[in-house]
């Protein structure tokens, strides 16, 4: 399957915590400008904070626990081909998907990491950049592939580390340009 530009493409978004990625993505998809709706969310915890969005703006949600990893991949699938999902974005969703799941969608899902990838993939990013006191830090947006954060980068921003920084100040700093590089790389990924 591969992106191209038409009628607004029906979006799924994965989140795990508190959503405000997805929150910032809902909003970027009501613009005119924007090439995608938010018809379905989908979470693998039932307390993410984050499944409010679905209640205030009257979106679909999923929740799928992944205790049995290939039972739950399978329904989801179902459910993601049912509601004719073209795109999916991964905000904050901490389950690894299979290389099954990533084979059936594609080119078709993103995700956004809170560092300049390739370094610093995995977790705790905002930790490990301040251990090894570089001066900036960042976020992606990349294609998901089988390897862990490693899918081709569709866009970064670089953020710089100040002398007190801490890694909550950091992953603040961090997060509040996540709100605006994840639409940007939408629209580039349409080629608009
Ligand atoms: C973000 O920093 C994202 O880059 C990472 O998890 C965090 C999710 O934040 N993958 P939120 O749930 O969107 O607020």
């Amino acid at each position: 399957m591969a992106l191209s530009i038409g009628s607004k493409k029906k979006t799924a978004v994965f989140i795990s915590g508190n959503g405000s990625n997805l929150r910032s993505l809902i909003k970027f998809s009501k613009l005119k400008k924007s090439p995608i709706s938010i018809n379905l969310i989908i979470s693998d915890n039932l307390m993410a904070k984050g499944l409010i969005y679905a209640n205030i703006f009257k979106i679909d949600k999923k929740i799928f626990k992944f205790k049995n990893r290939k039972l739950d991949e399978n329904k989801l699938i179902s459910e993601l081909k049912k509601n004719k999902i073209e795109l999916i974005c991964l905000a904050g969703f901490m389950k690894i998907l299979s290389k099954t799941f990533i084979e059936n969608f594609k080119g078709i899902i993103l995700n956004i990491h809170p560092s300049l990838l390739p370094k610093y993939k995995g977790l705790n990013t905002h930790d490990r950049v301040l251990k090894k006191k570089d001066k900036y830090s960042g976020c992606t947006v990349h294609f998901v592939s089988s390897k862990l954060d490693s899918g081709k980068i569709i866009l970064q921003k670089r953020v710089k580390i100040s002398k007190k920084e801490t890694p909550k100040t950091l992953a603040k700093k961090i997060l509040k340009e996540e709100h605006k590089l994840y639409p940007k790389a939408i629209l580039k990924t349409f080629n608009l």
